[in-house]
């Protein structure tokens, strides 16, 4: 098999070390030298730690390497089965590479995008053969991650389909398939995680420190809301949200926090910048644990909303309710699928709570999902 990945960048990367360790043949293209020299730097610092934890040998660290040629161009790529482009997030950019692609490759090989936020069919709808086109969306760090989401715009053949899904799942990885939609399923899905427990700080019921310690500590995830906001950097976590707010058209639940915008604009990205919500150049993170009955409040009201953009996902069919359960355990390692979730926690209790919030605050985001509605009138659970 023969797979070209261009992009060099962070994912680019990622993915080309993944198909070259399942004895894919790589040529991994960037328009900048010295970017594939970092890239190839990179790697070579990867495959040297994996053999000091005794996960790979010599022998297969030559062969991964031997496995992948760089490039500037796009020379030499006609006989190959697939390509994945990773390149900057600009979508006429992607559709001006795609044609270029189109003109060097067999009818027979599959292009693919690792976009994070455009749609599929957009970029499809610039080919001569849109069938053969396809989202395959890794997470970072991508040999790492588990997921990748399986999206087929509104051209691509079920063949591609299948095609694409055996060649993910070759390369160890969990092959979720997902409609067209913004932010696929993770992005969107986990949306509430940063704007509930924003508008939670915001609205002065409990502070950053007594967030994170209920999420980690009550809800089990492995990082608290504004620790994992810090970490992603500012900058992205916001252009995520106003991108998913503006996709759907003002949808009020994806409405981007002032907070966060203030600290894009004062230049506190998180880690990156040794300053966020935290404060990264004096040591550790501060830690309070909130009163119990607080932290419950705080927990309860998070996963609740997280529950019902799951359940959202599942009515409008963006995915299946396994997949959508798979995508937030495998992609971003949440402590329970969250539909499972809701079956666990009794969907009487779910949707009360949400119409508790509703009647409070007689806001939109705070409606229940039509599907969770449903479900408690016929006496349904998502697990059944
Ligand atoms: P990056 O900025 O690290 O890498 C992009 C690379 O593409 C750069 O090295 C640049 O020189 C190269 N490039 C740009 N235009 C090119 C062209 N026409 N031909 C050849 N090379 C070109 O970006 P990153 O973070 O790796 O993201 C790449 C794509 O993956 C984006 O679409 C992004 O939305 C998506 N993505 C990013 C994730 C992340 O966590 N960083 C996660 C999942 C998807």
């Amino acid at each position: 098999m023969k797979t070209v990945v261009i992009g060099a960048g962070t994912m680019g990367s990622g993915i080309a070390q993944i198909a070259a360790s399942h004895g894919s043949g790589v040529v991994l293209v960037d328009q900048h030298e010295e970017v594939l020299k970092r890239s190839k730097d990179k790697l070579e610092k990867i495959l040297s730690r994996l053999i000091e934890k005794g996960r790979i040998d010599e022998n297969t660290k030559r062969e991964i390497q031997g496995n992948i040629e760089y490039q500037t161009n796009m020379d030499g790529i006609s006989d190959a089965d697939l390509v994945i482009e990773a390149i900057v997030e600009n979508l006429e950019i992607k559709q001006h590479l795609f044609r270029e692609v189109e003109s060097k490759v067999n009818e027979n090989c599959i292009i693919a995008s690792n976009t994070s936020s455009l749609s599929i069919t957009s970029l499809a709808a610039v080919l001569s053969s849109p069938e053969r086109c396809i989202g395959l969306h890794f997470f970072n760090p991508a040999p790492l991650m588990k997921l990748v989401e399986i999206i087929p715009a509104l051209h691509t053949s079920n063949d591609i389909v299948s095609q694409s899904i055996a060649i993910i799942e070759s390369w160890g990885k969990l092959a979720v398939s997902v409609k067209d939609t913004p932010g696929f399923i993770v992005n969107r899905v986990a949306r509430p995680f940063y704007s509930e427990s924003l508008r939670i700080y915001e609205e002065g019921i409990c502070d950053k420190e007594g967030i994170d310690w209920a999420m980690k500590h009550v809800a089990n995830f492995r990082m608290g809301p504004f620790e994992l906001m810090d970490f992603i950097g500012h900058d992205v976590n916001y252009a995520v949200t106003e991108s998913m707010y503006n996709s759907y058209h003002q949808e009020p639940r994806y409405k981007p926090s002032f907070t966060q915008q203030r600290l894009v604009e004062a230049g506190w990205l998180g880690r990156k910048s040794g300053k966020g919500f935290y404060n990264y150049t004096d040591g550790d993170l501060t830690s309070n644990k909130p009163d119990e009955q607080l932290a419950e409040t705080v927990a309860h009201r998070v996963v609740l909303m997280l529950i019902n953009e799951a359940a959202d996902a599942a009515y409008y069919r963006i995915a299946s309710i396994q997949d959508i359960d798979l995508a937030m355990t495998k992609g971003v390692n949440y402590p329970k699928g969250l539909l499972q979730w809701a079956d666990d926690m009794g969907l009487e209790k779910v949707v009360h709570g949400l119409d508790s919030l509703f009647d409070h605050y007689h806001e939109e985001r705070y409606r229940c999902s039509p599907l969770l509605r449903n479900m408690l009138k016929e006496g349904k659970s998502f697990y059944a």
